[in-house]
Order: structure tokens, then C-alpha cells, then sequence
């Protein structure tokens, strides 16, 4: 009897619709590539960004605003092949969405090239009429607000939690209305008071996914490299769930000793053939002794030596 194989259907913003109205908490997490994106999948996450973070844990940079389209492209196509059941959310990357038609043809290009099937966009009140575009043209947004890091240049350039003092609160609770009416699905909310986060959640329709901002919200979000403690600096809000860059040293040493000691490769690593067909190849076979022996064809053969 076959065992029977259920079909693997790809969750849709319909899902997390659904998830928010159940009460569900959303687990969302950063991917980058294809065996991580895998994995995720395969254990249930169902939302994956490939968040423009990539940029500084993955590629080195200072900081987001380095990143490109032809990068996030890149990643989020390794993403939809690794992943066949979350939802893909492509970060538009610094510039990507400056006016609305730019934001149009560059979210096209995540859903059409890249295989994702929502973007990110960072910014409340400032980039609501970008939101409201793409919802238009029938791409699914999901906000951005708080700690936005691409805008980083005008907000201080230090990293720090926004939405302490009343004015700020005020801004970020109306920077929130505004990505809902805009038509967003969800909301991040990176880097804000936990008071403040389960107030905007409280009013809000739509999910929230924190970030730095507390227990309040509808889902949370950790990226990748923070989660399974690969980075070489992790964030006071990130937990680390694994120490993954010490199982890599740690097998890296191992190697490198095992090669030392000429212990790698060992029989199990290790393909053989049969000798008789390199004594053959090498001229020391049987046939290759006496005066029938067949001319060699100018390689030198062991018994031409
Ligand atoms: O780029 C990213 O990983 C993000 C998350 C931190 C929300 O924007």
C-alpha cells in the first residue's frame, strides 16, 4: 500500500488573515538561502522574509542601504526554491520604491522573477501612497514602522528604540493607521516600547510583527543568523536558539586536525576501482608483458619506464 502523500500548498496572505483572527501567534523568520529556507519550511514557519538584513549577516556590509535589487533578487529566488509551503516576503531594498512606479515594477520583479509572493516596505505615513500602488496593482504589502534601518541617515544613524517620548508614540501610532488604510497585511514593528506595540496591536486590524518591541504583538520576527547564533554580534531583543558559529568552528578544527593526521579521508570517504583496470591503464598488466604486447600510445606506461 502507498503511504498517501499530502499536497503541499503555499500559505497566502489569507492565511495569516486567518492566523491573526484565530489568535495564532505568527513566527516569522528571515531566509536567505536555500538550505535554511528548507528547513524553515519544512518545520512549519509560515512566514519567511528575505529581509535586505541580509546585506550586513550575510554580505559584510555596514549597513542595508548597500543593498541592491539584483541581490535581493538573487537571495529571494535560492528562498522560493528552498521553500515550498511559507509565505515569501521580498524586502524592497533602499530606493527600489522611491516613487510609485519604480515600487510597481520593482515589487513585480519579486513575485515574477524572484518567486515571492508579498513585499516589505519600510515607512508609516511617508511611503502609505507606495503602499496603497501596489495593493492597487494587486501585490501584497506588509509595513514596516518603528526602527526603519534603510532611513537610518535621517533618523540619527544610531540605532535606538522609537516611539519613547509622547510626540513619538503619536507619530508611530499614526504611522500605523496609516500602512493599514494603505492597505497592508501586516505590519513590523521594529524597535518600540512593548507598551506602545500592544497598543498599536490593540487597535490595529491587521497582524503585527515585532521586533524588538515586546510580547504584545500578533507575531514576532528574528533574523536568521541571531536566531541559531551565527552572527558575531547579536541584538539585546535577539535569542540565540542554537550556537551554530561555535559548531562550525568546531567542525572546521576537527577537519583541519583530521587532514593533519591524514586521517581524512578514511575508507568510508574514500572511492576505489578495480586494480586490474589501472594495471591495465598503467601498463603493468598481464597482457602488456611479452612480444604481444600492444604499442604504447606516447603515454608513459610502467613498463616503458
Ligand atoms: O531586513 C530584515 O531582516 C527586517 C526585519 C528585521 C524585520 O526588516
Amino acid at each position: 500500500m502507498s503511504a498517501t502523500t499530502e499536497p503541499v500548498r503555499r500559505m497566502t496572505v489569507d492565511d495569516i488573515a486567518r492566523m491573526y483572527a484565530d489568535g495564532q501567534p505568527i513566527p516569522m523568520i528571515t531566509a536567505y538561502d536555500y538550505p535554511s529556507a528548507a528547513i524553515l519550511d519544512e518545520v512549519g514557519i509560515p512566514i519567511l522574509l528575505v529581509g535586505d538584513s541580509l546585506g550586513q549577516v550575510l554580505l559584510g556590509y555596514d549597513s542595508t542601504v548597500r543593498v541592491t535589487m539584483t541581490e535581493m533578487l538573487h537571495h529571494t529566488k535560492a528562498v522560493a526554491r528552498g521553500a515550498r509551503r511559507a509565505l515569501i516576503v521580498g524586502d524592497m531594498p533602499f530606493l527600489s520604491y522611491a516613487n510609485t512606479d519604480e515600487a510597481v515594477e520593482n515589487a513585480g520583479r519579486f513575485l515574477q522573477e524572484g518567486g515571492a509572493q508579498a513585499v516589505k516596505v519600510e515607512g508609516g505615513t511617508r511611503s502609505a501612497r507606495i503602499t496603497e500602488a501596489l495593493v492597487r496593482s494587486g501585490v501584497p504589502v506588509m509595513g514596516h514602522i518603528g526602527w526603519t534601518p534603510q532611513a537610518q541617515h535621517g533618523m540619527g544613524g544610531k540605532v535606538r528604540v522609537q516611539g519613547k517620548t509622547r510626540d513619538q508614540a503619536r507619530s508611530l501610532l499614526a504611522d500605523a493607521y496609516a500602512v493599514q488604510e494603505a492597505g497592508a497585511f501586516s505590519i513590523v514593528l521594529e524597535l518600540v516600547p512593548a507598551q506602545l506595540a500592544a497598543a498599536i496591536t490593540e487597535r490595529l486590524r491587521i497582524p503585527t510583527i515585532g521586533i524588538g518591541a515586546g510580547p504584545g504583538c500578533s507575531g514576532q520576527v528574528q533574523v536568521f543568523t541571531d536566531l541559531i547564533g551565527l552572527g558575531d554580534f547579536r541584538p539585546r531583543h535577539a535569542r540565540a536558539y542554537a550556537n551554530v558559529r561555535e559548531v562550525i568552528a568546531q567542525a572546521a578544527r576537527s577537519y583541519a586536525a583530521d587532514v593533519a593526521a591524514g586521517t581524512f579521508p578514511g575508507e568510508a570517504e574514500t572511492v576505489r576501482m578495480d586494480d586490474a583496470v589501472l594495471d591495465e591503464v598503467l601498463g603493468r598488466g598481464e597482457h602488456d608483458r611479452g612480444p604481444a604486447a600492444v604499442p604504447s600510445t606516447g603515454i608513459p606506461l610502467d613498463r616503458d619506464l
